[in-house]
């Protein structure tokens, strides 16, 4: 099990990782964590309901203002790469990096009206990338947060989520939902975050209680797949939503699905059968955690992770191997539910786990994996606050 990680530590890292770099102090910080979905998986898109939560895995952004006036210099710890952004208006994006994120959210700002300062920024991060705990909209989110200490100025939240959200969209070409931002900006500490896609309406669901914990396993898996099969099946529900003649799938009972099903393709329907089925489940698990039944939330994630992997398919083998697992290990072991999280072909699990069992549970899924994933990690963590500016002295 990983030893829990600081923030404070990886403040200090960031620190010496931006002097060594950038040969200067940093003048401003700001932090944004990462997070994982309970529930409510690939509907965000749909405008449907998600039930995520930030975790204690941050992405931290450093900045001073830059030697020159026309070029920004990022550099990124993770990465091991140093990047320059010129300072035009507007931006244009880059070839394929990670530095885009930063770029994006810049331009963002300047599309807002900012004169931006060229700038010297060190990223440095303990979210892993590439496992679905949305390592992408924290350093977006982080930006963001940098840029508002910087700029003396405070968006609008919703706002801050947004220009984000077409950050990734406008300068990474990824087509992401809105869930990974939202929750990075809104999240709150012991708190769930129940977000309608629909109208942007936000929930906090408290989770402060000591006998349950959540557990994330990352399985260190990462199929090529995940960019292309995401867009696709955005393409599926666009096309089973114009079909059923709405706007999104959000708008579509169960019963009304059933009645209208020759109107589908056959996957078609599948895929419209995840989302709002999923829609409905969030509802009940946010119902289920409220009336103290652990089973009854638990049996919710079983039932999300089979429609993610029948219907939706977007699991893979390495992910249904740790579900089966959990399920053996059962309710006596510890273990009320668990599921695969995120955009899915690898990445992690989430599972709802009694927290006195942890270290068993953590015991006995490792030792039934054998040598098979030396790299599996394992870590448990409570709903942390979103993003903030980390004050310097
Ligand atoms: C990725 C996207 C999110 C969401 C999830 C699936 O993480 O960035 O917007 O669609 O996949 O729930």
């Amino acid at each position: 099990m990983n030893s829990k990680p600081t923030f404070e530590k990886l403040v200090d890292e960031t620190r010496h990782f931006f002097v060594e770099t950038h040969g200067c102090e940093p003048s401003w910080m700001a932090a944004a964590p990462g997070r994982v979905n309970m529930i409510g998986e690939h509907v965000d898109y749909n405008s449907g309901l998600v039930l995520p939560m930030a975790i204690n895995r941050f992405m931290i952004v450093a900045a001073a203002r830059a030697v020159k006036d026309e070029i920004t210099i990022v550099a990124s710890s993770q990465q091991s790469e140093t990047v320059s952004i010129p300072m035009s208006n507007p931006m244009e994006s880059n070839k394929p990096s990670w530095a885009n994120y930063v770029q994006g959210v810049m331009a963002g700002f300047q599309e807002l009206g900012f004169d931006l300062p060229a700038l010297r920024i060190g990223v440095h991060s303990n979210v892993p990338t590439g496992a679905g705990l949305s390592s992408s909209a924290a350093l977006e989110v982080a930006t963001a947060t940098a840029l508002e200490a910087i700029l003396e100025t405070s968006l609008d939240k919703k706002q801050k989520a947004l220009l984000c959200q077409r950050a990734e969209h406008q300068f990474a070409g990824v087509p992401c939902g809105i869930m990974d931002q939202f929750i990075s900006v809104f999240g709150q500490a012991d708190n769930f975050l129940l977000l309608d896609c629909c109208d942007y309406s936000i929930k906090q669901v408290p989770f402060a209680n000591e006998e349950l914990a959540v557990l994330i396993i990352d399985s260190k898996v990462k199929h090529e797949l995940a960019s292309s099969e995401y867009a696709l099946r955005q393409k599926q529900c666009k096309a089973a939503a114009n079909a059923l003649r709405v706007a999104s799938l959000r708008e579509v009972s169960p019963q009304r699905l059933k009645s209208k099903r020759n109107r589908l393709e056959p996957i078609e329907y599948r895929r419209a059968k995840h989302v709002i089925t999923e829609i409905e489940r969030t509802t009940r698990f946010v119902e289920a955690l409220a009336a103290k039944d652990w089973t009854g939330a638990g049996e919710l994630l079983y039932e999300s992770h089979r429609s993610l992997r029948d219907d939706y398919e977007v699991s893979c083998t390495e992910l249904d191997e740790l579900v089966v697992l959990a399920q053996e290990t059962g309710v006596e072991g510890g273990i009320y539910g668990s599921r695969l999280t995120g955009g899915g072909f690898g990445g992690c699990t989430v599972s709802l786990v009694e927290q006195d069992a942890i270290a068993s549970v953590v015991e006995r899924i490792a030792s039934s994996l054998g040598r098979k994933w030396r790299q599996l990690e394992f870590f448990v963590t409570r709903p942390v606050q979103g993003a903030r500016e980390i004050a310097m002295n």
